[in-house]
């Protein structure tokens, strides 16, 4: 087994970003068609846990083993790198415009990132709790300290991180990233952006200053509620320094996205502009719809949906030139919240919706809807967080105006 890695991935850098031509759609479908040992159109699942070494001992390099057939899909262990998701990686860096690297987990990624960065202090806000659970691990190791996100700029030393979500969980509200990027640069520490709830084509954190995105590969990535997966992308300004540091710290993390997994991410990210175009169009229209029916009073929406939130509802969604517009060019994201009057009607309403599952997580081509406080008992107890789909964006109306109705009928 290797003692650190190879480099056979990152020669390849400049190759995988491009080519520049390419639209977000061909991308999805093309930037991995260099790495594959044979002709078959779908990407094969290689379940191989170790590759052979050449037969020729002359051939034999410390931390190489590079396949003459297949130079680009050339493997030793597969704790180190695996074909499925060495082709994964290549499609992610291509489409996310910067060097990717994927983990068994959001959180996986999360903690790499922190345990590479390694700052003494770290900014960040609301959101996904489970980001907060590993920095009060981090803490209990390195002492890590936790700001508030818009902390006094003097709080922050060169080297800590500012981290944001955008959008956020879980309202789905986003935050203006060329602010934050701007005040990361005076301190001279790095922003992370868990981008996980505005996946391409929505935004490109890196374009607007972000040194590292995250994404939660479980959510829209993977898009099919069926695999685990983080995902780490560097900007192009910090080299191969950071991406060979941190593919290194990985063998020994153990963290390393399955075979399994890795072939499903291919299988998703094919369609990836095509599902979350659809589900951002829908979830914006519904979210028009519903504070339309709010004003109409013999609706149930209207009796029963107290507040919503989404960016499409932000005040700079409808400025022209607004650093919402100019951040989230394509649309906003799949994702909003409600709020009704109480914590018992909340936890009812999903029990009287057809089309849309009771269950938490989201980017899946299915719709969901979750009561929040079942995963994160900080929220609001009268909210449900709403994750919407592929399906018809009339009958996902349907479905939650038939809800609010019955649910309004058992309080009557
Ligand atoms: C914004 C955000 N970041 C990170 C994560 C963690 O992702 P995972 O469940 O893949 O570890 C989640 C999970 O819901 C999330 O919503």
């Amino acid at each position: 087994m290797a003692g650190s890695t190879p480099s056979i991935q990152s020669k390849d850098a400049a190759d995988r970003l491009s080519p520049p031509h390419l639209s977000l759609a061909s991308r999805s479908v093309h930037a991995d068609d260099g790495i594959s040992a044979h002709r078959a159109v779908a990407p094969a699942l290689h379940v191989s846990s170790t590759f052979r070494y050449s037969s020729d001992p002359e051939e034999l390099v410390t931390l190489g083993n590079v396949d003459p057939l297949a130079p680009r899909d050339s493997h030793i262990y597969s704790r180190v790198s695996g074909p499925n998701t060495t082709r994964l990686e290549a499609v992610y860096t291509s489409i996310l415009g910067g060097e990717a690297l994927t983990y068994t987990s959001g959180l996986a990624a999360f903690h790499a990132m922190l345990v590479f960065l390694n700052p003494k202090r770290i900014a960040i806000g609301d959101g996904y709790h489970g980001c907060h659970g590993v920095i009060q691990l981090l803490s209990r190791l390195t002492g890590l300290k936790q700001l508030p996100l818009d902390c006094a700029i003097e709080e922050l030393q060169p080297g800590d991180v500012i981290h944001v979500e955008t959008p956020l969980n879980p309202t789905g509200e986003a935050r203006d990233l060329a602010f934050y990027a701007e005040k990361a640069r005076k301190a001279g520490a790095y922003l992370t952006v868990d981008a996980t709830f505005g996946p391409p084509p929505l935004q490109r954190p890196l374009d607007f200053g972000a040194d590292v995105v995250m994404h939660s590969g479980t959510k829209y990535l993977g898009g099919h509620s069926d695999l685990l997966c983080g995902v780490l992308a560097f900007n192009p300004k910090r080299g191969d320094e950071w991406i060979n540091q941190l593919r290194s710290d990985r063998v020994f993390l153990g963290s390393v996205m399955g075979s399994l997994e890795g072939w499903l991410g291919l299988r998703s990210v094919r369609t990836l502009e095509l599902r979350v175009k659809q589900q951002s169009e829908s979830a914006t229209e519904i979210v028009r719809w519903l504070e339309e029916q709010r004003k109409e009073p013999n609706s149930p929406v209207a009796a029963l949906v107290e507040r919503i939130q989404h960016a499409s509802l932000q005040p700079e969604a409808s400025q022209p030139g607004s650093w919402l517009q100019k951040q989230m060019p394509n649309g906003y994201g799949p994702v909003f919240a409600i709020w009704l009057p109480d914590s018992d009607t909340a936890k009812r309403l999903p029990s009287k919706l057809e089309l849309f599952a009771h269950a938490t997580s989201l980017g899946g081509v299915e719709s969901l809807i979750e009561w929040r406080a079942m995963s994160d008992s900080t929220v609001d107890p009268r909210l449900l967080r709403v994750s919407i789909g592929v399906e018809g964006v009339e009958d996902l109306k349907a479905d939650l105006l038939h809800g609010l109705g019955e649910l309004l009928k058992e309080r009557k």
